[in-house]
């Protein structure tokens, strides 16, 4: 008999209450957001989906390490069990922290970019990366194979590099106006979507042969070692640290997040293979930008909650849980014909909103427009990634159209039930049961930068 589910390896041991809300409730707290679910605060959500980042449980190991912080300013006995556990995951001789992913990038990427216009070459960039590569002088390129954009067919590594395309840009753009190749994994801007294993080997072969830096953007790493463990012929009977080891000897660097695969609430972490002088440059910058070289911007309780998160993720029963309940939660959806990028990612359901409400043009925001109507429906707060997101082109102004309009429904680790995600499923395939009587969305304010944290919206009536 088929299991409808991998039942989760952990028992609850602390509940935080979350509040259930009424139609009429919702529908008063959405106007007060201005039709922008980051608006909301988190207590009138019922389910809150908006990302996984630093929402997920920590384990009673974690909250036990907690205790035993050291708040030393320099030479923290934290920092050490921090740095041995990063050393032991990735192989990699030299380690940082920083308070989130974005402030490890503050501190790299002005030691990647050497002069104006260098670029950098990803899979696909994450916002805050591309930001802090421009931030940098460089500008951000994404080679992504074709298929990553074709939600409906089937690509066990929707996240790969298209190699052929690598080579040619580096070609044109001639090697040393490159700062270097990012593998983001998984692919998150895509869905969640991995890399494999073959696909790493060949970026790293070829950013050999012309002399460019590899690094590694792996804020879910682990994720996507489980699915080359599934998918990649020949990893089968792998462990999931050996594969993620192989994965860390095709980089000369990692950039993570810590606030995912690190399953703590936040955290980040620079690591380099062996190359002292970049490992120097780094640990002189991450003093002023994040703070002294062994807790850059985290309290000794934070260091040792990573030290024990980090291992936890490596896991292959909490793998296969939290890999089953995204799973879970796109096949309800696909079951009911709800389009949805397949197949789905490490941590986060991407509903494809184009297809769902083709009526409503990309300046009136399609995916913003299914968010808020999923958020009526049941309470739940999914968050739009598509052209409310991307903003305007900042010569001419205008609205820019994303290739895709996706509703992103994440899921925080070891946080909800199958049978919150049953609410969630129910709620989206409501909504799309009634996606013609949707309206699209204009703006009543539009901050200057970043717009879709806090604007303001209303329906076009
Ligand atoms: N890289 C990737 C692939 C990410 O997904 C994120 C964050 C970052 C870098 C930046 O890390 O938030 O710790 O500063 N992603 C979150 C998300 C915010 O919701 O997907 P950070």
């Amino acid at each position: 008999m088929n299991k409808k589910y991998v039942a989760p390896p952990y028992r609850i041991k602390m509940v935080e209450p979350i509040k259930m809300t009424t139609r009429e409730e919702r529908i008063k707290y959405l106007a007060e957001a201005g039709y922008n679910p980051f608006s909301l605060r988190s207590e009138d959500v019922y389910i809150d989906l908006l990302t996984d980042s630093g929402t997920g449980a920590m384990s009673h190991y974690q909250w036990g390490a907690l205790m035993q912080g050291d708040e030393a300013y320099a030479g923290s006995r934290s920092f050490y069990r921090f740095e041995q556990s990063v050393q032991e995951i990735t192989g990699y001789k030299f380690v940082i922290p920083a308070h989130q992913g974005r402030g490890a990038e503050q501190v790299m990427m002005p030691q990647l970019i050497k002069k104006p216009g260098q670029v950098m070459i990803s899979n696909m960039h994450f916002d805050t990366t591309r930001a802090h590569v421009e931030i940098a002088g460089g500008r951000c390129l994404d080679v992504v194979i074709k298929e990553c954009f074709d939600t409906d067919t089937y690509h066990p590594f929707k996240g790969n590099f298209d190699l052929e395309k690598l080579e040619e840009l580096i070609n044109q753009t001639k090697v040393e106006n490159i700062a270097g190749i990012i593998l983001t994994i998984t692919n998150n801007s895509a869905g969640g979507q991995p890399v494999s294993i073959e696909n790493m080997r060949a970026v790293k072969k070829i950013a050999d042969r012309y002399g460019i830096r590899v690094i590694i953007d792996g804020a879910r790493y682990a994720e996507n070692a489980f699915f080359i463990k599934e998918r990649e012929k020949g990893y089968e009977n792998k462990s999931i640290p050996e594969i993620i080891l192989e994965t860390f000897t095709y980089a000369d660097a990692l950039l993570m997040s810590a606030k995912k695969d690190g399953i703590s609430n936040i955290g980040g972490v620079i690591a380099i293979k062996d190359d002292y002088e970049l490992y120097n440059s780094c640990r002189t910058t991450v003093v002023p930008l994040e703070g002294f070289p062994t807790y850059g911007g985290l309290t000794g309780r934070d260091l040792e909650a990573l030290a024990v998160g980090l291992k936890e993720a490596l896991d292959e029963d909490y793998l296969r849980h939290r890999i089953d309940q995204v799973r879970y939660l796109g096949d309800r959806l696909r079951d009911a014909g709800v389009p949805i990028q397949y197949p789905v990612g490490g941590h986060a359901v991407f509903v494809d909103c184009k297809k769902i409400v083709p009526h409503i043009p990309y300046h009136q925001f399609p995916a913003q427009a299914v968010c808020n109507e999923v958020y009526l429906e049941a309470g739940v707060r999914p968050v739009e990634i598509g052209s409310f997101l991307l903003g305007r082109d900042p010569d001419t102004h205008k609205n820019l159209e994303s290739p895709l309009e996706l509703m992103r429904l994440t899921i925080p680790r070891r946080t909800y039930t199958y049978a919150h995600l049953d609410v969630v499923a129910d709620a989206v395939i409501a909504v799309y049961e009634k996606r013609e009587s949707l309206v699209g969305l204009d703006f009543e304010y539009e901050p200057p930068v970043l717009r879709h944290f806090t604007a303001r919206l209303k329906p076009i009536k």
